[in-house]
């Protein structure tokens, strides 16, 4: 192709709760450096009981289709690990509630916090084949464990929308891609379960070699040297794991790992993922927006972009900043959704994660508690019924 191709549009949404660490830490007597500093992470963002992964994904795209119409967009991917239905796509709900025309493909995508990572690669692949198309790509989820597991500190919850097609505004997607896949149960949740099961340090491990194994395959692909690139964007699951992640890049690479190399790479990608919490498909995405809305003029940079999905799949590939690229960027409205917020106290947080939605198939209405624009209304035959807030 002689047109580059990649993301031309990026919005985020986030849940109308927050929990600080603070009072984490308040409730469990954890020293809260372990938080700030340990892992990295000051607060997490928690839904309403009428907030989910569709009332999200629907906020996170709007902007996107208020800006660029819905017209030219035939695919609608909508990434998550913590689905709503075993067989309906979460995206078909989106798609109704923004009003898109019925010429449209939608389908959801699993593997873990990988998936848009897959989205992404697909849609690049459907704009190639007719450069007239878009694709919105939205990557949603909700990460819960149980209550009282070291896991609880890296829970959050957000939503992105990336809309791609070609002669993005902001980052060009370039080929080769480094691909690791290897069966391993590092985090996982079965059907039966609500919350993630995790054996943490061997998770740490498993993305470890994931950034190792991924980065040798980009290098034989023929992919840019380490030099080349400005900044690199890591799957958070919490902010510390991107500076251990770089670090073992700069080991793979036989270079030091030396801590202001480290810093430099990857310190502008965390802002929004420390306050966020973990949110799976969404994470690496939160990260590029940190990124691309940070200080420095990033165009003509190439930016590392390392997916991560437990059990497991990893992808590393690189962007392009495109000319231009700031007047596009949605700073502002990003900031209010994560400043919007309303706090929440451990015992309130606590009564949230213990209400679970009726099963019982009769007509319930849930209260109306969201500050999004979207809300799942109630439950009704079994059927999740949302609405325009
Ligand atoms: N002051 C400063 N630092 C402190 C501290 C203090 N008072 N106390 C502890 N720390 C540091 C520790 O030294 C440690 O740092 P290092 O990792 O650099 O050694 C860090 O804080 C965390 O401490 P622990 O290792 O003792 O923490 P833990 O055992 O309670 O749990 C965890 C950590 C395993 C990451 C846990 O939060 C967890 O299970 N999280 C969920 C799984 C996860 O996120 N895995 C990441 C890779 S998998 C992935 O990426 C997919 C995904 O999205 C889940």
């Amino acid at each position: 192709t002689d047109y580059a191709i990649g993301i031309h549009d990026l919005s985020f949404s986030t849940t109308s709760l927050v929990l600080s660490h603070a009072e984490l830490s308040r409730h469990n007597g954890t020293d809260l450096a372990k938080y700030h500093v340990g892992i990295g992470q000051r607060a997490m963002s928690v839904p309403t009981l009428d907030e989910d992964i569709v009332t999200m994904a629907a906020a996170a795209a709007a902007p996107v289709v208020e800006r660029h119409g819905t017209d030219r967009v035939r695919t609608l991917v909508l990434a998550t690990e913590t689905a709503v239905d075993q067989s309906k796509a979460a995206g078909i709900y989106v798609h109704s509630l923004l009003g898109f025309h019925p010429n449209v493909r939608v389908v959801e995508v699993k593997q873990a916090c990988y998936g848009a990572t897959a989205g992404l690669q697909f849609a690049t692949a459907l704009v190639h084949r007719d450069p007239g198309q878009q694709v919105l790509v939205i990557a949603s989820d909700v990460s819960r464990y149980d209550l009282d597991s070291p896991g609880e500190a890296t829970q959050g919850a957000a939503a992105t929308a990336l809309l791609v097609s070609a002669n993005p505004a902001l980052v060009e997607i370039d080929r080769p891609s480094g691909l690791f896949t290897s069966d391993v149960m590092d985090f996982w949740r079965p059907n039966y379960r609500s919350t993630a099961l995790v054996n943490g340090k061997e998770s740490i491990a498993a993305y470890l070699e994931a950034v190792d194994g991924a980065w040798r395959d980009y290098s034989a692909q023929g992919g840019l040297p380490l030099k080349d690139f400005r900044a690199f964007c890591y799957h958070q699951p919490y902010t510390r794991m991107a500076f251990k992640a770089h670090r073992q890049l700069l080991e793979t690479c036989g270079e030091a790992p030396d801590d202001a190399a480290v810093e430099h790479a990857v310190a502008a990608t965390t802002g929004y993922n420390e306050t966020v919490g973990n949110s799976y498909t969404a994470s690496m995405y939160l990260a590029l927006a940190a990124l691309l809305e940070g200080e420095d003029d990033l165009t003509g940079e190439s930016v590392g972009l390392f997916s991560y999905g437990s059990g497991r799949v990893a992808e590393f590939f690189a962007g392009h900043v495109r000319p231009g690229y700031r007047e596009h960027l949605r700073g502002d409205a990003h900031r209010a959704a994560v400043d919007r917020r309303r706090p929440v106290d451990y015992p309130a947080y606590r009564e949230l994660r213990e209400q679970t939605l009726p099963t019982d198939g009769r007509w319930h209405d849930l209260p109306h508690q969201t500050q999004g624009p979207f809300r799942l209304a109630g439950i009704r035959d079994h059927q999740r019924v949302y609405e325009a807030a």
